[in-house]
């Protein structure tokens, strides 16, 4: 089945919820006997079922209990002396989640202290950052993305769910939905890119992914879509920095992906860290009160993020932790994701009851959200898992073939001078493998995994190496050491990023890869930045080559011979100029990207990614975005600035494929509809190469006038078809209401305007086949 189509995702999903389905019983080693051992719900419980249970809970529940279910902590594992304090908050009923637990054996053991030994025998919720995976890495949440695929999603995450729930894990702080539009900040990679309509489609995917039918379902989790709102502005790209969005933006763009993933029914929602125009996010009534449950109705509950309520008095907020709990709790958190036992706000919220400021009622509220959650995942009649079983599901070989062919359908060839690639596999005698991550399992497998198994993760050294097998001489040269970070990331002092580096004598590395290119017919450099590079606490000023890899990349494009750039990368990176025959973004391709590389290099897959950010041709430029207003001068957009294009060097939707495809006849069902009207839009797509490919039809519209200005073009349909050689397809968006209005900064509402609007049919951001439509009344 073709990588891409839509029978390998249909298959993939059905598989992986079948796996899901298998009920996850208490059992064998290191569980304690659960009082019931019912399936997990079938079917979802009823508003008044859960209801019922939670009334009852909460007649029973001192100020201290409810308080306690309000709170999460960190907990690694640890045991002894070290895990004392935490559980004995456990046993008292004053802890109603953990995070970063991961060992069904240590996660079983914890879980029987709170139904054993707790008063009222409330399970614990296990949530953890479930990004890309558990045990089987996808590729990173923005590689996905760029599939323009939301089943690859929808797959991927399906997979992490039942891994995450085997182990133990009910919860994911995940998807990521921030939008990010300026590549410095390096959270960018766990997001969809800079686009509200992308976003939005891989926020629901990833939601049904992680939940499937309902909140519940068996072998799934609840999402968490973070960080609300609008931590992808922080000032200057720098992580955790202010963030300040105007109206306009805010509403068109920032909270859209939330909405999407709200409507698709994720159970969680997690506050940002940082300020939003001038009021930290975490205590932010308009925000978290007003638009997440008065505008969107939204039933789930709110968890900080980590430490968020008493940093409302790092931010100069609040007056202390008491007041950062009250603060937090009146804006509408129901949790606070704290660290450690006695270092929390939410611990303060007794003493503030009884001072009156905070209601009883309130805290009522919140502890019934928290309660809901836990009865929904079937945690009191399920609070253990089967450590045998979770074993099984791990190993899963489906699942690795899940994040393969998501690997496959995610990377985007950028450049490809005179068809250098698909590399031709009989043809090639000996190939160069140049670069410090071409052979390292962690850079591979990118950040927000903590728990690294190289031995499982296939390098592109390793790919490489397995397809070609006694047919070529594979070299592999270093080319340079692993470039270091400047200011070191906490996740390396913590232990928890795992970095690995390669230590050369740089000018003998270089000049040992140079002799190995000349010495090979090929050579294909994996060039990027290393995972601790990007993420959290990750951001870059530069969007250069780290380290010495450029002067590695000029002196083997010196030697003449045909170079392929691989660059391991979640942001555009600016390679000065320097011209590889090709060039391909394989992002961090998770566990099988080795594999993935190497079929694609070699034509046994054709890609068909496509950027989902505008690549900036130099860190200058950004924030760059495709979907600006028309300026002053649309004439001279391009040459904005005095010293360099004000262009992107590649546009966002950008991506080459093996094979080529022209687009022909966009129509419209009728040229002229009403305000709340709905219309079809077609256009003839043809494969006109000679292979068969996937190519991913877009469609922009841009409305001429109306009661605000508005985007030159913005993405409002998109379809990823695999297409035979000579194949004709018409691929057909549908236009509503929903993506004709937009919100007015003029009128402070969403409207739809009578106006024309140009529409866009092609494969990327540029395309310049267009037609009209016409909104009036009549
Ligand atoms: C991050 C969150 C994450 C949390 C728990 C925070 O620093 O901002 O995205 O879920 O840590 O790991």
């Amino acid at each position: 089945m073709m990588k891409g189509s839509p029978n390998f995702w249909r298959s993939a999903l059905l598989a992986s919820a079948a796996l899901a389905a298998a009920p996850v019983m208490v059992g064998a080693v290191n569980a304690a006997p659960a009082k019931s051992k019912a399936a997990p719900a079938a079917a979802p419980l009823t508003e008044a079922q859960v209801d019922a249970r939670v009334d009852a809970l909460m007649a029973q529940m001192t100020t201290e209990e409810k308080v306690g279910q309000l709170i999460q902590y960190f907990n690694f594992g640890g045991t002894g002396e070290q895990a004392a304090p935490l559980e004995k908050e456990v046993a008292a009923g004053r802890a109603g989640s953990l995070l970063f637990m991961t060992d069904p054996v240590q996660i079983n053991r914890m879980q029987r202290i709170a139904v054993e030994q707790s008063r009222l025998k409330i399970p614990l919720l296990f949530g953890f950052d479930v990004i890309h995976g558990l045990r089987t890495v996808m590729p990173v949440p923005i590689a996905v993305a760029a599939s323009w695929d939301p089943k690859v999603a929808e797959a991927g995450q399906t997979v992490a769910a039942a891994e995450a729930r085997a182990v133990g894990i009910h919860w994911a702080f995940a998807p990521m939905v921030d939008i990010a539009r300026d590549q410095r900040w390096g959270r960018m990679v766990e997001g969809a890119g800079e686009d509200p309509f992308l976003g939005s489609a891989m926020a629901a995917a990833q939601v049904r992914g992680f939940q499937g039918a309902y909140l519940g379902a068996p072998g799934r989790i609840i999402a968490g879509p973070k960080h609300f709102a609008g931590y992808g502005a922080s000032l200057g790209g720098r992580d955790y920095d202010e963030v300040n969005i105007s109206d306009n933006e805010l509403w068109n763009v920032y909270l859209p992906p939330f909405q999407a993933a709200i409507e698709a029914g994720a159970g969680n929602i997690m506050s940002a860290y940082m300020g939003l125009n001038g009021t930290p996010a975490s205590g932010n009534r308009w925000l978290l009160t007003d638009v997440l449950r008065g505008r969107w109705g939204f039933k789930g509950f709110v968890v900080t993020d980590a430490g968020a309520a008493r940093d409302l008095s790092t931010h100069g907020y609040a007056a202390d932790d008491a007041d950062a709990a009250t603060r937090a709790l009146n804006a509408g958190v129901d949790m606070e994701m704290g660290i450690s036992p006695g270092k929390t706000a939410f611990q303060h919220l007794p003493e503030q009851i009884a001072a009156g400021k905070v209601k009883m009622a309130d805290i009522d509220t919140a502890v019934r959200r928290v309660l809901a959650a836990k009865i929904r995942m079937g945690l009191f009649e399920n609070p253990y898992v089967d450590v045998a079983s979770a074993t099984k599901v791990l190993a899963d070989p489906a699942h690795r073939d899940v994040s393969r062919r998501a690997a496959e359908a995610s990377f985007v060839l950028l450049h490809n001078a005179g068809n250098l690639l698909p590399l031709n596999r009989t043809g090639v005698k000996s190939i160069a493998v140049i670069g410090p991550m071409a052979d390292s399992a962690r850079d591979t497998i990118g950040p927000w995994v903590f728990d690294v198994k190289s031995a499982e993760t296939v390098t592109v050294l390793a790919g490489i190496k397995a397809k070609l097998g006694a047919g070529a001489n594979v070299a592999y040269a270093p080319g340079v050491s692993t470039p270091k970070r400047v200011n070191g990331s906490f996740f390396d002092e913590m232990g928890l990023n795992k970095q690995t580096y390669v230590e050369v004598d740089d000018n003998a590395a270089i000049a040992e890869a140079v002799a190995k290119a000349k010495a090979s017919d090929v050579a294909v450099l994996v060039l990027g930045e290393p995972q601790n590079m990007i993420g959290e606490y990750a951001s870059r000023s530069s969007l250069d080559l780290p380290g010495r890899q450029q002067e590695l990349l000029n002196a083997v494009i010196a030697t003449g011979k045909p170079v392929v750039v691989l660059l391991m990368s979640a942001r555009p990176l600016d390679l000065k100029g320097a011209k590889p025959g090709a060039l391909m973004n394989i992002w961090y391709p998770g566990t099988q990207g080795g594999t993935a590389v190497a079929n694609v290099l070699f034509g046994d897959a054709a890609p068909a990614g496509r950027l989902p950010f505008s690549w900036a041709r130099s860190v200058g430029q950004l924030p760059m975005i495709y979907s600006h207003l028309t300026g002053h001068q649309p004439s001279t957009a391009d040459k904005h600035y005095g010293d360099a294009p004000s262009t992107p060097l590649y546009p966002f939707g950008y991506g080459l494929s093996y094979s080529t495809f022209s687009y022909a006849n966009l129509s419209v069902a009728k040229g002229k509809i009403a305000p709340g009207e709905s219309v079809e839009v077609s256009v003839d797509v043809k494969n006109t190469g000679t292979r068969p490919a996937d190519e991913v039809a877009q469609l922009y519209i841009h409305q001429r006038h109306g009661s605000s200005a508005r985007p030159v073009r913005e993405l409002k349909g998109f379809s990823r078809i695999t297409l035979a050689p000579g194949e004709v397809r018409k691929v057909t968006f549908r236009l509503s209401p929903k993506e004709l209005t937009y919100w007015s900064a003029a009128k402070g509402a969403y409207v739809q305007d009578e106006t024309v609007f140009d529409l866009y049919a092609g494969g990327d951001s540029t395309a310049p086949l267009a037609t009209t439509l016409s909104v009036a009344k009549n």
